[in-house]
């Protein structure tokens, strides 16, 4: 049952102190090393004010990325009857000349070939990328508002084969959902968006935004259920099987390990996040705390810069019964929301499972499944990534807490797990 009357919160604001030190690196969205082409429907359907709008869209999804040589490169593609190449891939280097080009891309007119247009993609964009062996992702994005006239299966098989991650975007009543969904990766969940129409494609300017990016900076893919999703793996990317002692975990089907105040677990951030944080992450860790780490003030998680400052972390605190999320802020270097309310039975000395929803403007925090609080977030920055990454430590201290985790029993897109 949830009271709501009982909820509280504070959102704590550093203030922000000295300018960026030197030689230290962020990392996030604009960052990203991405080859991004996107696949236009020019056809006669579209007609010419509604082109108008899908091109500003593209300008729009195009703006969290710093578009240059060494971060993301795009390419635009309009087709009907057969593809335009009208922007090579890499040719404008700054966002500003980028959005230049594509104002003026003109409406092409014709049939609807999206097979076509996808091969040539495949076959001749994506491998003109004068940095082949540096970029990270390749990522197509197709938008069209119709039936394709010609086979879309065999060149989305090509680009999957590939490794091209390929988003299908449909817009209005007449596209066929099949066809979407055999052009874009699976889970189509993620990877096929629909507009009711060109007007309100707007609409969905925040999801693609938010999908192209996870798309970015999630590190690895791990099977899901036969799915192919990206996450963290933090459990094995901090090496904690490998340094903790194994314990029985919460259900026998899972094993879980014990950190004793001996077990560092310490990593270099660049090898955990080497792109960074994603806008949208979960964090969730099946946990046990007893003995002191019931007591004591500590991060389970937390992300450090060169200088100590925290990026990121997640911290608990036995003594007031809260738990902390801190990120960073645009405006702000540090940004805190101290869950005040709803989790005394975290410290209980059984396992529960705590989850924390971070998405771009808010942070939800859940315990055992059940919601606790929202809390919106300002802005926040790309991390640094030069510093260090680590899992159970005391507040401002290296010292280990000994605490009990289970491996993950859940995954989500993008997640990140203890
Ligand atoms: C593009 O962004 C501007 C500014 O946020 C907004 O007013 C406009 O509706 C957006 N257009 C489309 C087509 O997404």
């Amino acid at each position: 049952m949830l009271l709501w009357s009982v909820w509280s919160a504070i959102l704590l604001l550093t203030p922000l102190e000295a300018a960026e030190e030197d030689g230290d690196v962020r990392a996030g969205c604009s960052t990203a090393v991405n080859d991004l082409v996107y696949i236009v429907d020019g056809s006669w359907s579209v007609g010419f004010s509604d082109f108008d709008t899908a091109k500003q869209w593209l300008i729009n999804i195009t703006s969290q990325f710093d578009i240059s040589s060494h971060y993301t490169q795009v390419a635009v593609i309009q087709y009907s009857d057969t593809p335009r190449l009208e922007i090579p891939l890499g040719k404008h280097q700054g966002g500003a000349e980028l959005i230049q080009a594509i104002q003026s891309i003109t409406y092409l007119g014709g049939n609807t070939q999206t097979g076509r247009a996808i091969k040539f993609a495949v076959d001749h964009v994506f491998p003109s990328s004068q940095r082949a062996s540096q970029v990270k992702n390749r990522i197509a994005v197709v938008v069209t508002d119709g039936k394709s006239q010609d086979d879309v299966v065999d060149a989305s098989m090509e680009a999957r084969a590939q490794g091209i991650t390929v988003f299908a975007v449909g817009v209005g009543n007449e596209i066929t959902t099949s066809e979407l969904v055999s052009i874009a990766n699976k889970p189509s969940s993620t990877y096929v968006l629909y507009a009711e129409d060109y007007t309100t494609i707007d609409r969905i300017r925040d999801s693609m935004e938010q999908k192209l990016c996870e798309e970015s900076v999630c590190p690895t893919r791990i099977p899901v259920a036969s799915r192919d999703e990206k996450g963290f793996e933090l459990m094995a990317g901090m090496n904690i099987q490998m340094k903790a002692k194994k314990i029985p975990g919460s259900l026998v089907t899972e094993a879980a390990y014990a950190l004793t105040a001996s077990t560092d677990i310490t990593e270099n951030t660049r090898e955990i996040f080497p792109e960074g944080l994603p806008p949208s992450y979960v964090f969730v860790a099946t946990l046990r705390l007893t003995g002191s780490s019931s007591k004591l003030t500590f991060d389970l998680w937390r992300v450090l810069s060169k200088d100590k400052e925290i990026q990121a972390a997640v911290t608990l605190s036995g003594k007031d019964k809260t738990v902390t999320f801190t990120t960073t802020g645009i405006t702000q270097k540090e940004q805190r929301v101290i869950f005040k309310a709803g989790f005394q039975t975290l410290y209980d000395g059984k396992w529960h499972q705590l989850k924390l929803l971070v998405r771009p403007r808010q942070v939800t925090s859940f315990l055992d499944d059940q919601l606790i609080q929202e809390v919106i977030l300002e802005p926040v920055e790309p991390i640094y990534i030069n510093g260090e990454t680590q899992v159970a430590k005391r507040r401002g201290m290296r010292i280990t807490v000994p605490v009990s985790m289970n491996n993950a029993a859940e995954r989500s897109k993008c997640s990140e797990f203890i």
